[in-house]
């Protein structure tokens, strides 16, 4: 008697089954869900072609041995008086195939391999045209992106010139994070103790997102930041006022209210250069490698010109932070100096602000450009 294939299987079973696995396979799809898929640089393109060499190897494999063995199911399935198949066990043809095609295999994959290791190692920097480098820290949970040519510290957004070799110093000096932009490079993680280098090239202008890609604490899917790639005179501009103190706002204003009482609440976290006395971005050498001389908050000197909001968590826009009746449900950054540990529970921000002084923060957060 022929049994069906699936004997105990309820029917719906198959197509639920079958739709489940294609939303995961499409879940990750989103328009502006980062990607390798997408490259914008010579080290991520060379990543992604090794991922393709080895998914085409692997489908090509999974196909054969699929094929062969549904055929043989289907082809020389047991029937009422069959004989039994003949027996090959101790073939020493096909047990020698058997080991070497593998092996063959697996050396093609490591050719590759080592060539794209190779291609994207630090010894393999470029050595001509420009370089920038960038220290990137992990905070638990954002980036700071510290620009020793310049002297410039920002967070959440790294900003870099196109064509332009960027070398990354990475460090933490809390837990090991993983630094991840998709489209432009693959991770390396940043290791208390052990600074990792790194480089990479953006190609094309746009911002691309990035990732910590290593689970560093509760937050640690909230640690995200762009890299927005300009044209090298853009980018000239955005260094040029990015060294700069920030503005002070005139005496009277909503903002120099603000600005009051950042200097009463905030300022032991934040710094703002020209207006913190102990945080003067002076040392071109200054490099975040202690406790004491990292800022537990971002750097907030040009806030106004960013576009995340503690780790990506939220964005900031300023459109949506003029002043009215509408800013505690519209201003994301108004939200955030609200109930920090609400939107983000777990981080280092504790305040408690009246309403009045939040309004009059934002107005001075928007002066920061
Ligand atoms: Cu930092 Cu995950």
């Amino acid at each position: 008697m022929r049994m069906p294939l699936f004997r105990r299987t309820k029917r719906w079973l198959v197509p639920v089954t079958g739709l489940l696995l294609f939303s995961i396979l499409f879940a990750a799809c989103g328009e502006n869900s980062p990607t390798i898929l997408n490259t914008h640089g010579p080290v991520a393109a060379q990543e992604t072609f090794l991922f393709w060499v080895i998914l085409v190897i692997s489908t090509i494999i999974f196909l054969g041995v699929e094929g062969v063995l549904i055929f043989n199911i289907v082809r020389y399935r047991e029937r009422p008086g069959m004989e039994a198949p003949k027996q090959i066990h101790g073939n020493t043809a096909v047990e020698i195939a058997w080991t070497a095609a593998p092996a063959v295999v697996l050396l093609i994959v490591l050719v590759f391999t080592v060539r794209g290791v190779l291609a994207v190692a630090p010894e393999s920097q470029p050595t001509t045209g420009n370089t920038i480098n960038v220290t990137a820290i992990g905070h638990q949970w954002w980036w700071e992106f510290y620009y020793p040519d310049y002297n410039i510290t920002t967070a959440d957004s790294m900003v870099i010139p196109v064509n332009t070799t960027i070398h990354v110093n990475l460090y933490s000096n809390n837990v090991i994070h993983s630094f991840w932009v998709p489209a432009l490079t693959g991770k390396t993680d940043l290791i208390p103790g052990h600074d990792n280098t790194k480089w990479f090239v953006a190609n094309d202008p746009g911002t691309y997102q990035g990732i910590c890609a290593e689970f560093c604490g509760t937050q640690h899917a909230n640690m995200r930041f762009d890299v927005v790639a300009e044209s090298s005179d853009a980018f000239n501009t955005w260094a040029i006022n990015a060294k700069q103190a920030a503005t002070t706002p005139a005496a009277g204003t909503t903002a120099a209210q603000g600005e009051a009482i950042f200097k009463e609440q905030c300022a032991t976290c934040h710094g703002i250069v020209g207006v913190t006395p102990k945080y003067q971005m002076q040392d071109s050498s200054k490099v975040c490698t202690t406790t004491q001389a990292c800022l537990l908050g971002p750097d907030l000197t040009h806030f106004g010109s960013r576009h995340l909001i503690a780790g990506g968590v939220l964005s900031w826009d300023a459109q949506s932070c003029q002043p009215g009746p509408d800013l505690m449900t519209k201003c994301n950054i108004a939200k955030w100096l609200h109930d920090p540990q609400a939107i983000k529970p777990g981080n280092d921000m504790n305040v408690n602000l009246t309403q009045d002084q939040i309004t009059q923060l934002v107005a001075y957060l928007l002066t920061l450009k």
